[in-house]
């Protein structure tokens, strides 16, 4: 079972995948997170170069072909062989970020990016794409005050820019409902944890089945 965590900056998308997969390895699962970008030498290498603050000069579309260079590896190299192997995969972002970042963050053709995407992830999609839905400028605020410091160049945008980006999220939600669960992220962790995990009962019964 192959689940995305997405949503704005600060949403606390980390925090809630290591408690899913606390949750359901005390199920007896067996799990493995990771993230985008990065999960894997590549990847992380490519991370490196996205979120390097000394990278002004990055174009646009190399930023997107660079995200989806990282995609392309985790897919190979990682998420297909844990699914394979039964493996339950928890990733911290996935393709939708591509779309709700570069598409409707910087405007990028969405026609474009949904062939990119196909080809590098070779049509693999998550089974559920969970939300964590809060309001751009709290996510921003969030961020700003975390206490690893870890400010980087994919940070310097405006509140205009996640603006677009919820708004992105919320037509790929409203495209495609089924394939999506939203959790409202405002709440104490531990909230949002039992939300996430309602989520996956009502929309994945088979996997909620051991939980
Ligand atoms: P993170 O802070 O969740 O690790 O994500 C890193 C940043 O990369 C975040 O600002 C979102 C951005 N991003 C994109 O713009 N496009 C993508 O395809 C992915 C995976 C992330």
């Amino acid at each position: 079972m192959f689940i995305s965590f997405e949503g704005s900056d600060g949403s606390g998308k980390t925090t809630q995948i290591q408690l899913l997969a606390d949750h359901l390895r005390a199920a007896g699962r067996s799990v493995l997170t990771t993230r985008e970008p990065g999960g894997t030498r590549i990847g992380d290498g490519i991370r490196q170069l996205l979120l390097d603050l000394a990278h002004t000069e990055m174009h646009a579309r190399a930023e997107t072909l660079l995200f989806n260079a990282a995609r392309a590896q985790i897919v190979a190299e990682v998420i297909r062989p844990a699914l394979a192997a039964r493996i339950t995969v928890l990733c911290d972002r996935f393709a939708d970020s591509t779309l709700a970042y570069q598409g409707y963050g910087h405007q990028q053709e969405i026609a474009e990016l949904e062939r990119l995407i196909a080809y590098a992830t070779g049509g693999l999609r998550p089974h559920l794409a969970i939300y964590l839905d809060i309001p751009p400028a709290e996510g921003i605020r969030r961020n700003r005050g975390r206490a690893d410091g870890d400010w980087n160049r994919l940070d310097a945008q405006e509140l205009s820019f996640y603006q677009r980006v919820e708004t992105g999220y919320r037509q790929l939600i409203a495209q495609e409902p089924e394939r999506w669960a939203v959790v409202d992220a405002t709440r104490p962790r531990d909230e949002v944890h039992h939300d996430v995990v309602q989520a996956l009962q009502r929309k994945l019964p088979a996997l909620s089945q051991s939980l």
